[in-house]
């Protein structure tokens, strides 16, 4: 299978749950508190590998507590973590999540994220070439994307970008991604431009594919707007859900899946992810999703039909 390379942020996520969440110079009773490993780019590649794919991160780490705490948790995952680099004078990355009503609200400071620049990947660039479908976030410096990004394109490598948070990004940029996966608050900021979901997606056929929740995912296919739904679950933290659509997309696109396949794919994962508190407790593994898949066949079936999606 193709190899896959996730360069992106790592963080520790601290989570406070609570009924209502504060306004500004109040202060409320929360209802619970804990720590788990996040970031998005850790997430992705978390979920990649748990479902099956052949996944290294790129990324950097404070020398702190929290670096010990990631590193050890992440040797469980099956990950390539042998080029990560580790920062004396930057705190790991942190994020503060607000969980309310299962929903959440996230503030995250980058400390040692920023230190996956473009001075980095050009030390790891030999590294980098071995592999063959990149995942990209927004939570390290943009200025390394515009680095890195022009060489694999010229290399002809899968680049996905998750572009989150949303940041308006150079139009260059966005013709050397091959599918760029925003949601439907984030799209209109990557483009700076005010044009409906429908417009944007006919301008970028099958590279352009919005997340839109629970409703589902929607991409132009060259012919008309696509709508492939959403599982239908009751969420308990949908932190990371994201995520887990990008890194599952990616194994499916790695194992040569069609674009709807590999969307198709992800929204299962990223659903039966929503179902455990913390971005990566709820992650399924590749025989959860075949269990999924298989039940799911055998329903249709028993109904009288055959189509499995
Ligand atoms: O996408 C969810 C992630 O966003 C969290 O794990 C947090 O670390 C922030 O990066």
């Amino acid at each position: 299978m193709k190899k896959i390379a996730v360069i992106g942020s790592i963080n520790m996520d601290y989570f406070i749950e609570s009924d209502i969440l504060p306004e500004i110079g109040e202060t409320v009773l929360g209802k619970d508190f804990f720590l788990s490993i996040g970031g998005k780019g850790a997430n992705q590649a978390v979920a990649a590998a748990r479902l099956g794919g052949e996944v290294s991160l790129f990324g950097s780490l404070g020398n702190d507590e929290n670096c010990e705490i990631i590193v050890k948790k992440l040797k469980n995952e099956n990950i390539n973590l042998a080029n990560l680099q580790f920062i004396d004078d930057q705190p790991t990355g942190a994020a503060f999540i607000e969980l309310c009503n299962s929903d959440n609200r996230i503030l995250v400071v980058p400390g040692s994220n920023e230190s996956t620049n473009d001075a980095y990947v050009e030390r790891m660039l030999s590294a980098i070439l071995q592999h063959d479908v990149f995942m990209f976030q927004l939570e390290t410096p943009v200025e390394m994307l515009e680095y890195l990004i022009p060489i694999l394109y010229e290399h002809r490598k899968t680049i996905i970008l998750n572009p989150a948070p949303a940041q308006a990004l150079p139009q260059e940029l966005i013709e050397k991604i091959t599918y760029l996966t925003p949601n439907q608050y984030e799209y209109q900021t990557i483009f700076s431009t005010e044009d409906s979901m429908e417009m944007l997606l006919g301008r970028y056929p099958n590279k352009l594919i919005i997340t839109c929740g629970a409703e589902g995912v929607r991409f132009f296919d060259g012919k008309e707007i696509v709508l492939v739904p959403s599982m239908k679950v009751t969420p308990v933290d949908t932190t990371g859900a994201g995520d887990t659509f990008s890194g599952a997309f990616a194994v499916a696109v790695a194992e040569g899946k069609s674009l709807i396949e590999s969307i198709r794919f992800g929204t299962i994962a990223a659903g039966l992810s929503v179902t455990k508190k913390g971005a990566q407790t709820g992650m399924p593994y590749r025989s959860d999703v075949t269990h999924f898949e298989k039940k799911k066949e055998h329903v249709h079936e028993s109904e009288g039909h055959t189509q499995t999606n």
